[in-house]
């Protein structure tokens, strides 16, 4: 088993990854059993694919459990349902130091955590996070949120979990667009600051997509570092560190917005082309050589991943997308930071830069 510390003073937890782990999950649970049944939130989709394995490994620890199966999606971390799962929690006698298990993709560990920020003033939760993006990102560093009509992730609380446990082998059963979607963040993490990662990437992301269990196991250790090392630097996005992993995520933001929020264009998947279009904006400023540019889309693109406008679909006139970014949330006092390259592994943070200029690069896209 490979474990992750994050180090937060007394907000410090583990991030536990071992493929077979969620049938093993009992012992990892059982500190944490109370005169309660644990109560264990998912959606529609994980219920049918992995609670199985989760119920057979607390049974046989003699741990009870409650399932709360909520419908999959995006539409999921809304008011109404953080109403309902909250209701649920306090008719089920939820006390501060009781534990709520997180079991699916970001979705869930947004709204558990999110709710376990805010019942009885916070109690404690615990994430085992079931898709690639929710294992090499969501589910460490203690950002939940739930969306409001004006838009994604607008309310929210900073509530660190209690413990991560990662099975890569959950994976099995998530189809493989979600994972190509997931594994954008896995690249994300090379791309920011670790030049030998994103060369590991180019050799081994083939295989990760193909279920090989090393690579997989490998990838998410190595991802989770290093959001636990930036985490622990800047939990609370302060200091401009954690706004790092936020790279490609302007970008991608506007192709999401313009296809809607939909399947057309997965978060991940906005990523990915987000990355592309953020290394070559960076070659545009004449900041980032068009060889580490290339070598971005072609590994982007050698995994199925889209690295251009038009990989992804889209056919908006640059003036529209800056439009759309200009509604993100990280716009503070009315600019728009952005993260560009100076080369592979070397991620910045811009803040002068002109969006009448973007809209110019967008359009030769
Ligand atoms: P998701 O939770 O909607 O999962 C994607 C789909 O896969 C769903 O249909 C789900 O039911 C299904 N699924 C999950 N695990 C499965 C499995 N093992 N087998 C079969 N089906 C499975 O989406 P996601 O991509 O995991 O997460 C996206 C969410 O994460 C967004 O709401 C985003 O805002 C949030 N997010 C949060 C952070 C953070 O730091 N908190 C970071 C990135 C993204
Ligand atoms: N996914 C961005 C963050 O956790 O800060």
């Amino acid at each position: 088993m490979t474990i992750v510390p994050v180090s937060l003073g007394e907000r410090s937890y583990e991030v536990r990854i071992e493929a077979g782990l969620l049938d093993r999950a009992g012992d990892a649970l059982a500190p944490y059993k109370t005169n309660r049944p644990f109560l264990v939130v998912t959606d529609a989709n994980v219920a049918a694919a992995q609670w199985h394995r989760l119920e057979a490994a607390l049974r046989s620890a003699g741990l009870q459990a409650e399932l709360v199966t909520l419908p999959a999606g995006e539409s999921t971390k809304s008011w109404a349902h953080l109403e309902a799962l909250t209701d649920r929690m306090i008719e089920h006698g939820i006390e501060r130091r009781d534990h709520v298990i997180a079991l699916g993709g970001g979705v869930i560990g947004d709204l558990v955590g999110f709710a376990a920020a805010i019942v009885k003033r916070g109690c404690n939760f615990i994430q085992i996070p079931t898709t690639l993006l929710a294992q090499v990102d969501s589910s460490v560093g203690g950002k939940t949120a739930i969306n409001s009509r004006a838009g994604k992730n607008l309310l929210g609380a900073f509530h660190q979990p209690a413990l991560v446990l990662i099975d890569p082998d959950t994976l099995d059963t998530l189809g493989a667009r979600e994972v190509g979607a997931g594994y954008a963040e896995v690249v994300k993490y090379g791309l920011i600051d670790d030049p030998a990662f994103f060369e590991w990437c180019e050799a081994n992301g083939r295989a990760l997509l193909d279920g090989d269990s090393e690579a997989r196991a490998y990838a998410i250790a190595r991802s989770v570092a290093a959001k636990a090392a930036i985490v622990a630097e800047d939990e609370r996005e302060t200091s401009g560190r954690r706004a790092l992993l936020n790279l490609g995520h302007t970008f991608g933001h506007a192709l999401e917005a313009e296809t809607g929020f939909s399947d057309r264009l997965l978060h991940g998947e906005g990523v990915a082309a987000g990355m592309a279009l953020a290394f070559g904006y960076s070659v545009r400023r004449g900041e980032c050589s068009g060889q580490d540019a290339g070598r971005v889309v072609a590994h982007l693109r050698a995994v199925g991943l889209p690295a251009s406008l038009a990989d992804a679909g889209i056919e908006a006139s640059g003036a529209r997308l800056v439009e759309h970014m200009l509604h993100d949330k990280k716009m503070s006092a009315g600019t728009l930071p952005f993260l560009l390259a100076r080369g592979i592994g070397q991620t910045y943070l811009a803040k002068d830069v002109d969006l009448a200029d973007v809209a110019a690069f967008l359009d030769g896209r």
